[in-house]
């Protein structure tokens, strides 16, 4: 069988990278149909040696569609991710809105494949941060138990859509011509919010709206999406996660530091590196002696997840400082999502089931 796939939000930038993801994928794909809206409806798209012509995605967009895969903000996907599961699609959404859903699972294939099983038609893709993240945790979880995390993200202005990234660019030119840079910031840190300030050059300790407690909204995903995809719930008290999310002037690839606490003394740093190295599609660069560490540069194009400067806590035993890095629009978006409906494929579970609540 070959499965037709709807891209949603195909002329975004995360949209524009599933479609090259899908094209490597292993998924035996049919037709293939690109959606966004009404502005770019006609637009030309390529895929593999096709050219697809832009749609404008409404409800009645998924007719003989079997997977939707994605990625055109939360107010999109809440509209029409049930008309696709209506319509007898499984979709795949790379937006926040269905996330913390009880009906959804959401899902990191290394980490939690087995969540899709009892899926109702729509599954979401984490958020890029949390992503990476329960990458490195989750085995440690597993083997050792963890008391306590705490995540300070250095992450890059892609992960604010393609608008953010020139604007970075805009202000690094002006900085370096000596003009002024604060009138050209309209997007960062956040669209919507009141004021908005300059990257280049600096770091912004907001991202998302903020909100109770003085915290963003970007850190409670973190939070709230690592207790779901590691123990299932959201509000779980058996790993305590806290953090700081930061906007850095990179332009793709986020990174992590992590401190985690496993409350057990006896764990050695070599048994956190080996646990977290087995882990599939990790790959470990972590040598002092030849300065080998993850960099969002190097990061950069590739699928996997990148961990280094794993150490000992000098002063608390059994707790340890890791650096995560990865490509956030790849594994933190557009290759996590294919690679979810991948995974759907191999476990036949390209099917909506008849008493879904989405249906
Ligand atoms: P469009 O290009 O027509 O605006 P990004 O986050 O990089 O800006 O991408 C967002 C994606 O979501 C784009 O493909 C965008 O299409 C799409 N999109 C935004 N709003 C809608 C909408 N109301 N209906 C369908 N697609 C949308």
């Amino acid at each position: 069988t070959a499965y037709n796939v709807a891209v949603l939000g195909a002329t975004g930038a995360v949209g524009r990278r599933i479609l090259d993801q899908l094209a490597q994928s292993t998924i035996p794909v049919g037709e293939v149909k690109a959606l966004a809206s009404a502005r770019s409806a006609g637009q030309k798209i390529s895929f593999k040696d096709q050219e697809l012509t832009v749609e404008e995605a409404t409800e009645d967009s998924f007719a003989g569609v079997d997977i939707v895969l994605a990625s055109a903000g939360g107010s999109t996907s809440k509209a029409l991710a049930p008309a696709a599961v209506k319509a007898g699609a499984v979709v795949v959404d790379n937006s926040s809105y269905w996330r913390m859903n009880d009906q959804v699972p959401l899902v990191v294939p290394e980490v939690n494949a087995a969540a899709l099983k009892d899926h109702q038609g729509i599954i979401a893709n984490p958020n890029c941060s949390t992503t990476q993240l329960v990458m490195a945790l989750d085995p440690v979880y597993r083997e050792f138990g963890l008391n306590q995390v705490i995540i300070s993200t250095y992450q890059a202005a892609s992960g604010a859509g393609k608008a953010a990234m020139d604007e970075v660019l805009a202000e690094a030119q002006a900085r370096l011509l000596g003009d002024d840079m604060a009138e050209l910031a309209h997007v960062l840190p956040v669209k919507g919010d009141k004021k908005h300030f300059p990257l280049a050059f600096n770091l912004l300790p907001q991202i998302d709206v903020f909100e109770e407690e003085g915290y963003t909204h970007e850190e409670y995903k973190m939070i709230h999406e690592t207790k779901k995809i590691i123990l299932g719930d959201k509000n779980a008290k058996a790993i305590k996660v806290t953090g700081t999310a930061v906007r850095v002037p990179v332009m793709i690839g986020h990174g992590e530091s992590v401190y985690i606490d496993t409350g057990d003394e006896k764990v050695t740093t070599d048994q956190i590196r080996q646990a977290i190295g087995a882990v599939d599609n990790v790959i470990i660069e972590d040598d002092p002696a030849t300065q080998t560490y993850p960099q969002p540069l190097l990061a950069e194009g590739k699928r996997e997840t990148f961990v280094g400067r794993i150490r000992p806590d000098l002063e608390n035993p059994g707790a340890f400082h890791l650096w995560v890095v990865s490509d956030n629009l790849l594994k933190g978006a557009a290759w996590n999502t294919v690679e979810i409906a991948q995974t759907l494929v191999e476990m036949d579970l390209v099917r909506v089931p008849a008493d879904s609540t989405f249906a």
